[in-house]
């Protein structure tokens, strides 16, 4: 058994996970982000989360930014406050845990993490790139299912523009656009972003790849595409993954 933490823009979720299946065991408890959502507020809300459960073991924790060495280096759709943060070392004095058992890491990572070991059995082979549409675009590539942490292809220049700016999920929401119109700019974030990185595979995930079958079949692109296994719980199970692996400190 494992524990996931998942840091988003609207909601901060936690759940047990079962790591020899990969899947939420019980029931996901989801609090909203605090504004603004600066470390200390957004700490409390994982401490009232994890306290909740009966759960002293390791604990994994998404961030939507950059993470290395337990450090918060990026804040695009979070409060600036969290670049610099000892974000490791803020959970676990929150959290009175030992540094050790808390893992922090970016949370398209932790999601890619999730489908890589959980998902289909193809998603361990080759050049494999997981993007989440949500409030930004996430991203998590993987070869031969190897992490290679804190890609940020989200902020890729498309069109003059950075690239989550017009295809993220948010952009759908706050421009009011329809699927197809909102499948156009992802396949033209898709058709750049193939082209620097030749992947064997893209797999689609956030929330919004609850209604793929919306927007992913108008895709038109050189790369198979496919959909998440995890969806919105993939962050959740992959940071309970990557803290018992020991790959998110
Ligand atoms: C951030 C990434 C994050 C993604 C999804 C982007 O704006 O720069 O670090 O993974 O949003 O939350």
């Amino acid at each position: 058994m494992g524990f996931g933490v998942d840091i988003g823009g609207s909601g901060i979720k936690g759940a047990l996970v079962d790591l020899s299946t990969g899947r939420l065991h019980g029931e996901r408890l989801k609090i909203p982000t605090p504004h603004p959502a600066t470390p200390d507020a957004v700490a409390d809300v994982v401490a009232e989360i994890v306290e909740t459960f009966d759960w002293q073991g390791p604990i994994g924790i998404t961030v939507p930014g950059v993470v290395k060495g337990g450090i918060t280096h990026t804040a695009a759709n979070i409060d600036p406050a969290w670049v610099g943060v000892d974000a490791d070392e803020l959970f676990a004095r929150r959290l009175g845990r030992d540094p050790d058992d808390v893992g922090v890491l970016n949370d398209a990572d932790a999601a890619g993490i999730a489908e890589v070991r959980f998902g289909e059995e193809r998603f361990g082979r080759g050049v494999v790139l997981l993007l989440t549409f949500g409030t930004g675009i996430g991203s998590a590539l993987f070869v031969d299912g190897q992490l290679v942490p804190n890609t940020e292809f989200g902020h890729i220049e498309v069109d003059g523009h950075d690239g989550e700016s017009r295809a993220a999920a948010s952009a759908k929401d706050n421009e009011g656009l329809s699927y197809p119109d909102w499948a156009r700019r992802v396949n033209r974030y898709l058709s750049v972003l193939e082209n620097l990185v030749w992947p064997d595979l893209i797999i689609v995930g956030g929330g919004v790849s609850r209604k793929a079958e919306k927007w992913v079949p108008l895709l038109q692109i050189r790369t198979p595409i496919t959909v998440a296994t995890r969806q919105n719980q993939a962050g959740i199970i992959g940071a309970a993954a990557a803290v018992a692996e020991g790959i998110a400190h």
